[in-house]
């Protein structure tokens, strides 16, 4: 494994030793005097010249004198009262880039400085070990030319808590390596990643285990469902829609969780056609399926013990002489007709047919979907937050409770009854498009309408979070960060807590 924990000196990387420094407290090394003293006295020197401060973000480094260590790299965390998790994974993310600029092919950061832990020792190895892998992440598939500009650097942890701490590291390089498989699914093209080839992913990450069954409804398929939600969207493409099912069925028997992400390969606009500025982005509109290929892996390989259903409703949308059209009316899955204002709010009319399957056919004990689902996600939240909307508040608690430990913030958003003259129609029973005001909200409304009675929902808007522009977290590069994926495994990992 690429992160180890350790426990003697002998077993160091002496190559570069890493120490923490809190601002106010940077004085105090004694817990290192009698782990080695030569490091301890080279250490102490330099803390007490004060060119170190403990400023978060800052680093020192120098060559030691005496063995066994050959440098060490001081490296500020903040003040030790405002540490967090999310402290915690920018700082493992930036003592991490500071050493691949070194050259060398292993480290040991020493952990007593940071301990205790601001959160409990799970959520610390988690984020210890997601920290790193994720920001070691290059998208290079595309390049003729592969130029790794990063290294798989070993990293020994010296002194790290044993027991939930070691278990947090082994499930966070499970989670973020699959995190990062995600990344490459959003940031492949939409002429790479079209519905059919996304089925085909899906298929193959179900082979070899026993626990994963992926079964694929094609176009026949869908008609015979009545999805024509989907159908619909796909209509002007050149690359058919699929409606992709992953059943990953955990020791529990019981009712799934439902998990569906939308599956948009490109979005255009359709007729409602966007503008050309930034549309290339648009590649980013299958991230909450990608997140439900993600979330559906990490369950098997994490052995989770629940069955957990991945439904993903995936299309093309583009503009075509075959293409749907603003006026039309969609007789859904479920009976609701749909009158299109606008066929960019597309991703609704295949989440509603989705939700209706997954209620009418699955009988979930709790229905979540995730998706980029609206712009006017990033006015309100900028990337700080995805947005969580809902008709059950333990389910909605349960995200808001597990987004400290995960990483990923919500935000909740209200889906009241208020709301629903927006989308009243004059045709038909309900509009694609509300507004001008609450466009976040009212693709939730929208969504609700398609929920069962009864069952336990949410929906996540990641337009605000499944792309960066820039890496601002310290362990997300620009492009896809696979959002969704790391809060619903943690939400789902703690289901019976
Ligand atoms: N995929 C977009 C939402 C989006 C926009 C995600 C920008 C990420 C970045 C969605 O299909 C869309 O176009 N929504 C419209 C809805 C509107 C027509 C009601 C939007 O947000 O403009
Ligand atoms: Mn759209
Ligand atoms: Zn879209």
């Amino acid at each position: 494994m690429l992160i180890k924990s350790i426990h003697a000196v002998s077993m160091c990387y002496k190559e570069l030793a890493i120490i923490p420094v809190f601002e106010n407290d940077q004085k105090n090394v004694d817990w290192l005097e009698p782990i080695d003293r030569n490091l301890y006295q080279s250490v102490k020197k330099v803390l007490d010249s004060g060119d170190m401060k403990g400023k978060a973000g800052s680093s020192l480094s120098f060559y030691c004198e005496e063995k066994p260590f050959e440098r060490v790299l001081l490296v500020g965390a903040g003040k030790r009262r405002d540490f967090t998790c999310e402290k915690l994974r920018r700082l493992v993310a930036g003592i991490d880039s500071v050493a691949q600029s070194f050259n060398i092919r292993a480290y040991t950061i020493f952990v007593q400085p940071l301990l205790p832990f601001p959160v409990n020792n799970y959520s610390a190895g988690k984020a210890t070990a997601e920290s790193i892998s994720l920001s070691r992440y290059e998208f290079d598939c595309f390049k003729s030319k592969k130029e790794k500009n990063k290294k798989e650097l070993n990293v020994r942890l010296f002194g790290a808590p044993k027991g939930a701490f070691q278990n947090g590291l082994h499930d966070g390089a499970i989670i973020a390596a699959n995190v990062n498989m995600v990344r490459n699914l959003i940031n492949t093209p939409s002429n790479e990643l079209t519905p059919e080839s996304i089925a085909d992913r899906s298929i193959k990450l179900c082979e070899g285990n026993s626990r994963l069954t992926c079964t694929v409804m094609d176009e026949n398929a869908m008609r015979e469902h009545g999805m024509n939600g989907i159908l619909s969207v796909g209509k002007g493409s050149a690359n058919p829609p699929r409606f992709v099912i992953i059943d990953y069925a955990g020791e529990n028997k019981g009712k799934p969780i439902v998990i569906v992400g939308k599956g948009v390969t490109f979005d255009s606009g359709g007729i409602s056609i966007k503008p050309w500025n930034g549309m290339e982005k648009m590649k980013y509109d299958m991230a909450g399926a990608g997140a439900v290929l993600g979330i559906i892996k990490i369950a098997a390989e994490l052995n989770f013990p629940h069955h957990i259903i991945g439904l993903i409703p995936t299309a093309e949308n583009m503009p075509a002489a075959t293409a749907y059209k603003p006026g039309d009316v969609i007789a859904m899955a479920s009976g609701t007709t749909v009158e299109v204002i606008s066929t960019d709010a597309e991703g609704r009319l295949l989440l509603a047919d989705a939700l209706h399957y997954a209620s009418d056919t699955c009988k979930p004990q709790a229905l979540i979907d995730l998706a980029t689902l609206t712009g006017a996600c990033m006015v309100a939240l900028g990337n700080k937050a995805m947005a969580i909307m809902g008709n059950n508040k333990g389910l909605i608690r349960r995200f808001i409770q597990n987004d400290e430990g995960s990483g990923e913030r919500v935000w909740e958003l209200p889906l009241w009854e208020d709301y629903d003259e927006l989308i009243k129609s004059e045709t038909a029973d309900i509009k694609n498009v509300g507004g001008p005001g609450a466009g976040t909200i009212i693709g939730g409304i929208f969504l609700k309408k398609f929920v069962g009675k009864n069952i336990p929902w949410v929906h996540l808007d990641i337009a605000s979070t499944a792309w960066m522009d820039n890496n601002e977290k310290g362990y997300f590069s620009k492009g896809a960060t696979g959002a969704g994926v790391r809060i619903i495994c943690e939400v789902l990992r703690n289901w019976d807590k």
